[in-house]
C-alpha cells in the first residue's frame, strides 16, 4: 500500500476497530519479495494497481511474467485472489498471464462485487461508468509450494555442474 492509501486505511481502521490488523506501507513488489511469507494470505485484493503502459516499464506491475510469482505465491492453499482494473488493455495481459498460472482457479466477472464498490477508485468509475474487468479466483495449491509461472520460468537462467569426485 503506497501514500495517502495507507492513511486512509489506518484511520478507517481505528475507527471500525476490528479485532487484529496491520497496514504496511512500501513498494509492493519489495514487500512481497523481502517481507511477506509465501502461503501466509488467506485472500489478495489488488484494485486498480498503476497499469504501467510503456512497455520497457511492465516489469513494474504487480501482473507480469517476471512478477506474477511473487505476488500469487503469498496465497495458501484455497486462498482467493480479487483483481480490478479500468485499463482493458492491461486486464487482458492479467487474464492471459494467469490462464498459465498452474494451481490458480479464476473467472471473469460479469457484474459489479455483490457488496458494491470496495475501493475509492471503483466507486468513482462506477459513477462515471466506465468499463471495470474483474476477476476472482483461488490459488489451488500453497504458495510456498507453487511452480513458477512458465513465462516468468524461461527468463530465469541456470547452470549446474556434476562433481564427479
Ligand atoms: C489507481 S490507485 C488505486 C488505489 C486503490 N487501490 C483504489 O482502488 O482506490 C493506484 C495506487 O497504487 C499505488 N502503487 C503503485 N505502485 C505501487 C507499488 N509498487 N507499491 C505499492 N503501491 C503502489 C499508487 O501509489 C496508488 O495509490
Amino acid at each position: 500500500m503506497a501514500g495517502e492509501y495507507h492513511g486512509i486505511f489506518v484511520e478507517r481502521a481505528r475507527r471500525q476497530a476490528p479485532s487484529n490488523w496491520l497496514a504496511i506501507r512500501g513498494d509492493a513488489l519489495y514487500l512481497a519479495s523481502a517481507v511477506l511469507p509465501a502461503g501466509f494470505a488467506s485472500a489478495l485484493h489488488v484494485y486498480f494497481p498503476d497499469p504501467w503502459p510503456k512497455s520497457r516499464h511492465h516489469k513494474r506491475r504487480l501482473f507480469d511474467p517476471q512478477t506474477v510469482d511473487l505476488v500469487l505465491r503469498l496465497l495458501r492453499r484455497g486462498g482467493r485472489f480479487s483483481f480490478a482494473t479500468d485499463f482493458l488493455d492491461y486486464g487482458e495481459r492479467v487474464v492471459e498471464i494467469l490462464a498459465g498460472y498452474p494451481g490458480l482457479c479464476f473467472t471473469r466477472r460479469d457484474r459489479p462485487w455483490d457488496e458494491g464498490p470496495r475501493t475509492n477508485y471503483e466507486a468513482k468509475y462506477e459513477v462515471e461508468g466506465r468499463p471495470i474487468l474483474r476477476l476472482e479466483g483461488i490459488l489451488e495449491v500453497d504458495g510456498r509450494e507453487a511452480p513458477l509461472h512458465p513465462l516468468g520460468a524461461k527468463a530465469v537462467l541456470a547452470a549446474t555442474w556434476v562433481d564427479e569426485d
